[in-house]
């Protein structure tokens, strides 16, 4: 039988927008790492985004010290964010695409036949020793071309699948299954995230091949009604539940 642990990130940018509205310290999203992390939670991620709207430089730079999970730092490819992240040493960055007006990331990175522009930041934050992670859409000519650059992961976007309902759903959700099963056939890691809830996160916990969710905006938003510990303690039994039922292992 398969032995499985699902790893579960907590995307905290959302702490430091509710921070933001009114300026000055509280809440404080490294209160809520920790908080995190004595709740249940394998890592940490924030996207220090180009034009700081909620997480900022002093925020990653006492993540990096504070917190004793793995921080995973969410980046454009860009040359501002490159310096950073090689200053920073977080254990893992995940390249995303960046939009000035987009309200979140709206899709994956178009990697395939991108291959030069990306090049030199896979190469430059692997060589310095940082896990370089690629957002992208479940598609297997993204996979074989971060594949090809060297990411040591694929972060696979689940928006699609998430905002879908009935039929579509299903099949944005076989769009998925069949990447994150590519992507262990040609043996690069997968991880999955974004738009995920209580309601959605069953079916994409249970795709075997996938080791890690990165999880946000809901369990914050859910933190304001039970705690950061309530929400991150329901998520984490609903992915040990869909890891149990293929034959993996609940978390202790
Ligand atoms: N993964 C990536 C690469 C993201 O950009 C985000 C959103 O910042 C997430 C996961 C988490 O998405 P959500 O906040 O919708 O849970």
């Amino acid at each position: 039988m398969r032995t499985r642990y699902l790893r579960l990130g907590i995307n905290i940018d959302h702490v430091a927008t509710i921070r933001n509205a009114r300026g000055g310290k509280h809440p404080d999203p490294v209160r809520a790492a920790l908080t995190a992390a004595a709740s249940g939670a394998d890592g940490i991620t924030a996207h220090l985004r180009e034009d700081r709207r909620h997480m900022t430089d002093q925020d990653i730079f006492r993540l990096t010290r504070e917190i004793e999970l793995p921080l995973n730092l969410e980046m454009a490819a860009t040359e501002e964010m490159l310096e950073i992240a090689l200053r920073h040493q977080p254990h893992a960055a995940c390249i995303v695409p960046e939009k000035r007006q987009e309200r979140t990331t709206e899709g994956g990175l178009a990697v395939a036949n991108a291959e030069e522009r990306f090049e030199p930041f896979v190469r430059k934050l692997r060589d310095s020793g940082i896990k370089v992670s690629l957002f992208i859409e479940p598609d297997i000519d993204q996979i074989n071309a971060a594949v090809d650059l060297g990411a040591a992961v694929v972060e696979l976007h689940t928006g699609a699948y998430c905002e879908a309902t009935g039929e579509m759903q299903e099949t944005m959700l076989q769009r998925i299954v069949s990447a994150a099963e590519h992507a262990e056939k040609v043996g690069i890691e997968c991880h999955a995230g974004h738009g995920l809830t209580f309601d959605n996160v069953t079916a994409v916990a249970a795709i075997p091949t996938i080791t890690e969710l990165n999880i946000g905006h809901f369990l914050i938003g859910e933190a304001i009604f039970g705690g950061i510990e309530s929400a991150i303690k329901h998520m984490r039994s609903l992915m040990d539940q869909a890891c149990v039922s293929l034959g993996g292992q609940p978390s202790v």
